[in-house]
């Protein structure tokens, strides 16, 4: 079985984004409530990060609640809040050790107040952070983030602040909740869906997809490492054929 040491340090990708599925299938395989699947998702969120921590990724984005997860049942919508509150109270401490800045990408004023304010304090407390940025995603939805940017690039188009024929990629991606992040290299979804579920999707043009039947609970040291030695041995040719790359 493959442990970190396993992997090139000098091939790292710089940005892992992960959709963390299977929380609820996890739970009800052991007979249980899917707030169950859902606490025991946490503690795959702790190792992940400080997996990817150790390993020195330079950005960590975790897929923790979509737009379409406010449709769900109320009381899994509040102890998913609940557990994020807790979890942002208990881990400001090991954050700030490992030098890791929080920051988040969504629909944020759209959470509870009171998740605004424990993620408004870990993104203060850590802002001077220099080593991995985790992002959370939080109420966030691709199709709703390029909707709001192209908006407010049609109103800088509308005052004159933006001539339309200056408007490239790097305008596009400086309008996004991501404008803080590079492009996406390696996109991990686990519990065996085969699918994007509205994530990021301007920022995975080029990322390596790499799919795990693995619930996330049970997302293991052993699991990330195969997804990066996965990436590692792949050709990313952006385009270009291979006797172009070397
Ligand atoms: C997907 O499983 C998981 C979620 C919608 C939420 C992810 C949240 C956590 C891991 C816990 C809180 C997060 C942080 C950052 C502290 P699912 O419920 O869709 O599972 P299913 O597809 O089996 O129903």
């Amino acid at each position: 079985m493959h442990t970190l040491e396993d992997v090139d340090k000098h091939k790292l990708p710089q940005h892992v984004a992960v959709i963390m599925d299977g929380n609820g299938r996890w739970a009800k395989q052991r007979g249980k409530l899917r707030v169950f699947g859902h606490e025991n998702g946490v503690e795959a969120v702790r190792r992940t990060v400080e997996n990817c921590a150790k390993l020195q990724i330079s950005y960590l984005t975790l897929y923790a609640f979509s737009t379409e997860n406010w449709n769900r049942p109320k009381v899994e919508v509040e102890t998913l809040m609940k557990l994020l509150v807790a979890s942002l109270r208990k881990e400001l401490k090991t954050l700030h050790k490992n030098n890791i800045r929080l920051n988040t990408i969504g629909n944020i004023e759209s959470l509870p107040s009171k998740a605004q304010k424990e993620l408004t304090e870990v993104i203060t407390k850590t802002a001077n952070n220099s080593g991995m940025t985790l992002t959370l995603a939080l109420s966030y939805g691709s199709r709703e983030e390029i909707k709001s940017a192209v908006k407010d690039i049609a109103f800088k188009v509308k005052n004159n602040i933006i001539s339309p024929e200056n408007i490239d990629e790097a305008v596009i991606n400086t309008h996004l909740y991501t404008h803080f992040l590079p492009d996406v290299d390696l996109l991990i979804r686990t519990s065996g869906e085969q699918r994007i579920s509205n994530f990021l999707l301007w920022q995975i043009a080029y990322a390596e997809l790499y799919f795990i039947d693995v619930f996330w609970p049970d997302f293991s040291e052993h699991h990330l490492v195969e997804a990066i030695l996965s990436y590692q041995n792949r050709e990313r040719r952006f385009g270009k054929t291979s006797e172009q790359l070397n």
